[in-house]
C-alpha cells in the first residue's frame, strides 16, 4: 500500500515498504546506469535491500559511500564525486540519493550539475529527509561561512518515501525529524498537532500518515512558491535561530534539534499555545536549551539566506495552526533576538 503525491513534475510515493511495493516506478525512471550515493550508516543497514532490489530490476548500479554528517556537504566531497563520475557516467545515467538530508542535498547538487544535469531519484532514509528535505527540490552544499550557501533547485524524477527504513535510526536521529514535523504542525495544521500530541510516535510505529500529511503540506506550499520568494519562507519557522545554532555548535547539534530550539524560542515569545508547544517538544526530547552568546547568534543569523541586505525575515506563529512573515530592519531584529534570548533562558 502506498500513496502517490504529485509535486509539480514528479511523484512522491509514500508508504510502508514503498521501496518494494513501488519497485516498478523505480524501473521505469532509470534509463541506463545508476550511482547510489549514500553514507556509511545507511550503507551498513540498507545496502543489501537496495542492492537486491536494483539487481532484481536489472538496473546496473554501484554505491558511492560518503562519511555521515554535515561535514560531507562541502566542495571537496562534491568535487571528488564529480571527478569519480566523470570517468564512469554519462548524461543518461541516474543519481539515486539514498540517505538523509546531507546525502539528499549533496547528491541532488551533483545530479543538478553533473554534465549540466542528470536524472535524480530521492530515496530518503531519515524522518527529517522524508518530511522535508527530499521534497521541494532544494539541493546544495555548505560554505565555511554558513549552511546551504551554494546550491540550486533540482526536481527529482521520483521520490520514494518508505518509513520502514526508519527502524534502524538511533533515537537522536529519529527525534531530529520531529523538529520539522512539529514545525509543520505549529505553523499549518492543528489536527497534525493534536495527532502527535495524543500519540507518542516512535520509530517502531507506523509513521506513514504523519509523513504523508507533512509531504502534502510541503507540496501545497512548494506549488505556490517553489523559489521561496514568499510563502515558502514560512517553512523556515524557527530556522533563523536553528541555522545559527548548527553553525555555532560546529554541526554537533543536528538540524531538527536546532529547529526545535528555534521553535521553542519563537513560541515562548509569540505563541498563545506555548504550553502545548512545549509539551509536544518535551514528548520528542526536543526541549533542550542551547546557550550561545547573543552577539554570536546575531552575527551568524544575519547571514541566513532568507535575509536581504537591509531586512531580516522571521516567521511568527501566534497560535497553533497559523503563521505569518515578519520583516525587520537589523536594529529591530537585534532587539527582538535579545528579548527572545533572554526569555528562553529565564
Ligand atoms: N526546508 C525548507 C524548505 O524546503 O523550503
Amino acid at each position: 500500500m502506498y500513496s502517490v503525491i504529485n509535486v509539480e513534475s514528479y511523484d512522491c510515493i509514500v508508504g510502508l515498504d514503498a521501496l518494494n511495493n513501488a519497485r516498478s516506478y523505480l524501473k521505469s525512471y532509470i534509463k541506463s546506469k545508476a550511482i547510489v550515493i549514500t553514507d556509511e550508516n545507511v550503507y551498513k543497514y540498507h545496502y543489501k535491500t537496495m542492492d537486491i532490489l536494483l539487481d532484481d530490476l536489472e538496473i546496473e548500479h554501484e554505491f558511492y559511500v560518503i562519511s555521515p554528517g554535515e561535514s560531507s556537504k562541502c566542495f571537496s566531497e562534491y568535487e571528488k564525486i564529480m571527478e569519480y563520475m566523470s570517468l564512469r557516467y554519462h548524461r543518461d545515467d541516474t543519481v539515486i540519493a539514498f540517505g538523509g538530508g546531507v546525502v539528499g542535498d549533496l547528491a541532488g547538487f551533483v545530479a543538478a550539475t553533473f554534465m549540466r544535469g542528470v536524472d535524480l531519484i530521492q530515496i530518503p532514509t531519515t524522518l527529517l529527509s522524508m518530511v522535508d528535505s527530499s521534497v521541494g527540490s532544494k539541493t546544495g552544499i555548505d560554505l565555511k561561512t554558513g549552511k546551504n550557501l551554494v546550491g540550486c533547485f533540482k526536481d527529482p524524477a521520483l521520490c520514494i518515501i518508505d518509513p520502514l527504513l526508519l527502524k534502524t535510526l538511533d533515537d537522536y536521529v529519529f527525534e531530529d525529524g520531529f523538529g520539522e514535523v512539529i514545525k509543520y504542525a505549529v505553523c499549518f495544521d492543528k489536527e497534525l498537532f493534536e495527532l502527535i500530541k495524543s500519540n507518542r510516535f516512535t520509530k517502531h510505529k507506523n509513521l506513514s500518515e504523519v509523513v504523508e500529511i507533512c509531504v502534502t503540506i510541503k507540496k501545497n506550499i512548494v506549488l505556490q512558491d517553489k523559489l521561496e520568494n514568499d510563502v515558502r519562507k514560512m517553512l523556515n519557522y524557527g530556522h533563523t535561530i536553528a541555522h545559527a545554532i548548527e553553525k555555532l555548535s560546529d554541526y554537533t547539534v543536528m538540524h531538527g534539534h536546532a529547529v526545535a530550539y528555534g521553535i521553542n524560542c519563537m513560541a515562548k515569545k509569540y505563541n498563545e499555545d506555548y504550553s502545548d508547544v512545549l509539551e509536544v517538544l518535551k514528548m520528542y526530547n526536543l526541549d533542550k536549551i542551547y546557550d550561545y552568546p547573543i552577539d554570536e547568534l546575531y552575527d551568524v543569523s544575519l547571514r541566513d539566506k532568507k535575509n536581504t541586505k537591509d531586512e531580516v525575515v522571521l516567521i511568527i506563529s501566534e497560535k497553533v495552526g497559523e503563521c505569518s512573515i515578519l520583516k525587520l530592519n537589523k536594529n529591530d531584529y537585534r532587539k527582538i533576538l535579545g528579548d527572545i534570548h533572554e526569555n528562553i533562558h529565564r
